[in-house]
């Protein structure tokens, strides 16, 4: 769905509305017909924010920090930024090169906004987080197709970076673990994709590490600007507390970078919002302080959930699926389920095709794979419960026996 009516710049004709949000839009309207629909559409963690954070950010309302904030983060987030990143990443960030941003969403907005001029080439491993190339666009970007192949383990391999690489390129965006494939990138992985970026000193690049605690079976994760800090200078690491801490409504993301760019998006961002909410930074200095147990047993849940969904996947005929290293999503294959009828008579010629019967068939709402850049696969995200899980895998081997 393309955005593009009387009386709107031409920008909004950019505007594609992402498919996880069509699909969501959809589920809710089946809802609301009485229909029992199971979401796997959506990547929101299901698990309560942590107690300690909020009543963090309850003290900090009562104590008065209720004013205007700094627009770069209040001190006392920054430093916790700050000190996450060296405990964390290995990585030493100045308070200067710190800024907190209305999630991690707009980070890459002030990022693309500071940078992007038209024509300006943004390259993009696909399968992708869909708000890198709509972000590029809405600045006159031309997003470029990094492919990453199942038979990689989803990952971006040197070859395929180098093949979408130009001397137009003005940003290379890396989001490992990867929403939505799962895929981690080990070291070596990392420094074959460094080697590429030395030989394209122009380009900018953003490091998307918000899925960085979720790994699983001792996958480790690496941020890039430790990995190569001679290219520290143009690494851009993006991160927040949706994910990890389960606070996806309390908008609060943050960038480690270099001086020069962090500058320009506090200037971009203090005429846009004025900076962030003063208690929700309080809720996230005391998340990003608080004990590491917070997030493990998040990780342990999201880890048992996924190798139940997975394998539950895999043992229907027609369907293929690779066990993710990280993050809360599987992605299966569904190529042998194409070119067939539905029991209910849609023709299910493509992934789009598939999401779209299984949702009005079965009320099992995820996303199609091509929406992310490669199909034919599925979206389903694990960030539900068992029981939802597994009612949702067992109405889709009742929707791929139907096929005929
Ligand atoms: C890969 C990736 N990066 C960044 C974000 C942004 O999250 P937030 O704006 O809630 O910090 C998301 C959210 O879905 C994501 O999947």
């Amino acid at each position: 769905m393309i955005v593009d009516e009387p009386g709107f710049a031409a920008r909004t004709g950019r505007l594609e509305s992402p498919a996880t949000i069509a699909m969501a839009v959809r589920a809710r309207a089946l809802r609301a017909e009485g229909h029992q629909v199971l979401s796997l559409a959506l990547g929101e963690p299901d698990f309560a924010t942590p107690r300690a954070v909020i009543e963090a950010a309850h003290r900090a309302a009562l104590d008065g920090q209720t004013k205007y904030p700094p627009v770069d983060g209040t001190p006392a987030l920054k430093a916790a930024i700050a000190r996450k990143f060296a405990r964390e990443n290995g990585l030493d960030y100045k308070l200067s090169e710190i800024m907190v941003s209305n999630g991690g969403k707009q980070v890459i907005f002030n990022a693309f906004m500071a940078t992007i001029d038209a024509g300006d080439e943004v390259v993009i491993p696909a399968p992708y987080w869909v708000s890198y190339p709509l972000a590029a666009r809405l600045f006159g970007g031309v997003p470029v197709v990094a492919e990453c192949r199942e038979e990689d383990g989803f990952r971006l391999t040197a070859p395929a970076l180098e093949a979408a690489m130009s001397s137009r390129t003005r940003w290379v965006v890396l989001n490992f673990p990867s929403n939505p494939t799962g895929a981690v990138m080990g070291l070596a992985d990392l420094e074959a994709v460094a080697e590429v970026l030395r030989r394209y000193p122009q380009a900018w690049i953003l490091s998307d590490e918000i899925y960085e605690h979720l790994v699983f079976d001792g996958a480790r994760h690496h941020a890039l600007a430790a990995v190569a800090p001679d290219l520290a200078s143009r690494i851009l690491t993006v991160n927040g507390v949706s994910k990890s801490y389960a606070m996806t409504g309390w908008r609060v993301g943050y960038a480690g970078g270099p001086e020069r760019l962090i500058r320009m998006m506090t200037r971009i961002q203090g005429n846009a919002t004025s900076g962030i909410s003063s208690i929700a930074q309080a809720a996230a200095a005391a998340a990003l302080d608080g004990p590491a147990s917070l997030i493990g047993e998040m990780r342990d849940t999201y880890a048992r959930r996924r190798t139940m969904v997975v394998e539950a996947l895999r043992a229907i005929p027609g369907v293929t699926c690779a066990m993710p290293q990280g993050a809360f999503y599987a992605y299966p294959g569904i190529a042998g389920c194409l070119g067939r009828t539905s029991r209910g008579g849609q023709e299910v010629r493509t992934d789009e095709d598939f999401a779209r019967a299984l949702l009005e068939e079965q009320h099992v709402a995820c996303v199609h794979g091509s929406a992310f850049g490669l199909g034919p696969y599925l979206r389903l995200s694990c960030a539900t419960s068992d029981d939802v899980l597994r009612e949702a895998c067992a109405r889709i081997a009742d929707f791929v026996d139907g096929l005929r």
